[in-house]
């Protein structure tokens, strides 16, 4: 196999970590560069391991800064782009929305800019690869999934923004040639996920004796996949999708939300050596997110047919290792908690 130069944006974020440190380790004939600005979700701390790895180079950049994305492109040549680098939680979006559109759409445009003009128009062996969420497909009844030709009709600013950035890339496919493949995800869960985002917040708050806040009636429903599987569902992607193709991944594990945490809290009780209905005392109600999509659910057929894909991790034990990881990783939950986090979570939770 011949030496290949790729570049992951969003490389030191939550799923970017886990994506680095598979490609890494995977194809050690490849070098993988890692483009990340650190804003608040980025931390180097997630990719300790693999910095010493002879072919893992890190840049620090922001998408937004053109120039530097031009320097960096005329100083090294790349052969595929997995681009992940974004905001990406949904309740920032609503607190505040322009830098979704910022960093998830400008930023989405310079990278395929970028690209296209360091590839100028010599395409063979290239790829430009867009990380996506099933939540541009909008909302869903108690029945129904989400196939590759559902109308996209995005409700929160966040999948707005990742809408249009798909679009984007679609149209340098159709008029540029650009050689794109866009995959569409459900949630995912894991170690190194950033706390604000509903498995490691529980965690959190049940590690520090806080209030479990389950928004609106509890009953909103996700598709949860086990990290690590994406990773590896992106790797299959990346080197045997079709070019212009868009696939969705979903771990066919729909849960409510309120039974999920219900879970999780007997998974806590369990490694923490409480007695049963300790953590789940702490399960409280709270004021609903406004727009609050009901119900995420995928089809991926198209990934398991074409590729030969499925997901295997249970939640229990999915739940588990997470919740390990963040017991045995306090330090790590302690860093990301302190400083402008606790701003977040102010506005976020007051009153609520
Ligand atoms: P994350 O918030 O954990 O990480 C985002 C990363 O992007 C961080 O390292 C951050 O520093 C970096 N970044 C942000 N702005 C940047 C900029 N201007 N320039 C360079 N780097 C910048 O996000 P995540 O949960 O790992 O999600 C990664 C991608 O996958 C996103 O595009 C997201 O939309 C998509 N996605 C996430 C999920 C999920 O459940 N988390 C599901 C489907 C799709
Ligand atoms: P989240 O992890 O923010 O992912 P997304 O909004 O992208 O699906 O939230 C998952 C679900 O959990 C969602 O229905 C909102 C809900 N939720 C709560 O009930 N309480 C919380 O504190 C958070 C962060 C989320």
């Amino acid at each position: 196999m011949s030496p290949k130069n790729l570049l992951i944006s969003g490389g030191a974020g939550f799923i970017g970590s886990h994506l680095v440190r598979h490609m890494v380790h995977r194809y050690p004939h490849y070098t993988i560069w890692n483009l990340d600005k650190l804003t608040y979700a980025g931390n180097l701390e997630n990719l300790r391991d693999v910095e010493p790895m002879p072919n893992y180079r890190f840049v620090k950049g922001d998408i937004l800064d053109r120039d530097s994305l031009q320097a960096l492109f005329d100083q090294q040549p790349f052969d595929g782009i997995i681009h992940l680098a974004a905001e990406s939680h949904v309740d920032r979006s609503i607190l505040g929305p322009l830098a979704f559109v910022e960093t998830n759409v400008t930023g989405t445009v310079n990278l395929l800019e970028a690209a296209r003009r360091q590839w100028d128009g010599h395409f063979a062996d290239k790829r430009f690869y867009h990380i996506s969420t099933d939540e541009v497909y909008g909302s869903l009844g108690d029945t129904g999934f989400f196939t590759e030709q559902t109308p996209y009709d995005p409700r929160s600013p966040y999948s707005a923004s990742k809408a249009a950035s798909d679009h984007f890339v679609s149209a340098w496919h159709h008029t540029f040639g650009l050689p794109v493949v866009i995959s569409n995800c459900s949630n995912n869960y894991g170690p190194f996920q950033f706390p604000e985002k509903l498995i490691p917040l529980m965690i959190h708050h049940i590690l520090t004796d806080q209030p479990l806040p389950v928004y609106g009636d509890g009953q909103n429903t996700r598709d949860w996949l086990w990290v690590v599987e994406h990773a590896a569902a992106i790797d299959l992607i990346y080197h045997q999708g079709r070019t212009g193709e868009t696939y969705n991944i979903g771990g066919n594990n729909e849960w409510k939300n309120i039974d999920l945490v219900r879970l999780l809290c007997e998974v806590m009780d369990g490694l923490l050596g409480r007695s049963p209905g300790t953590s789940a005392r702490l399960i409280h109600f709270v004021r609903d997110r406004p727009g609050h999509d009901r119900r995420y659910a995928i089809d991926a057929t198209k990934l398991e047919k074409e590729l030969g894909w499925k997901p295997c991790m249970s939640m229990k034990e999915g739940l588990e290792q997470t919740a390990r990881w963040y017991l045995d990783n306090s330090e790590w939950l302690e860093h990301v908690t302190s400083g402008a986090y606790r701003t977040y979570y102010d506005q976020q939770y007051r009153g609520r």
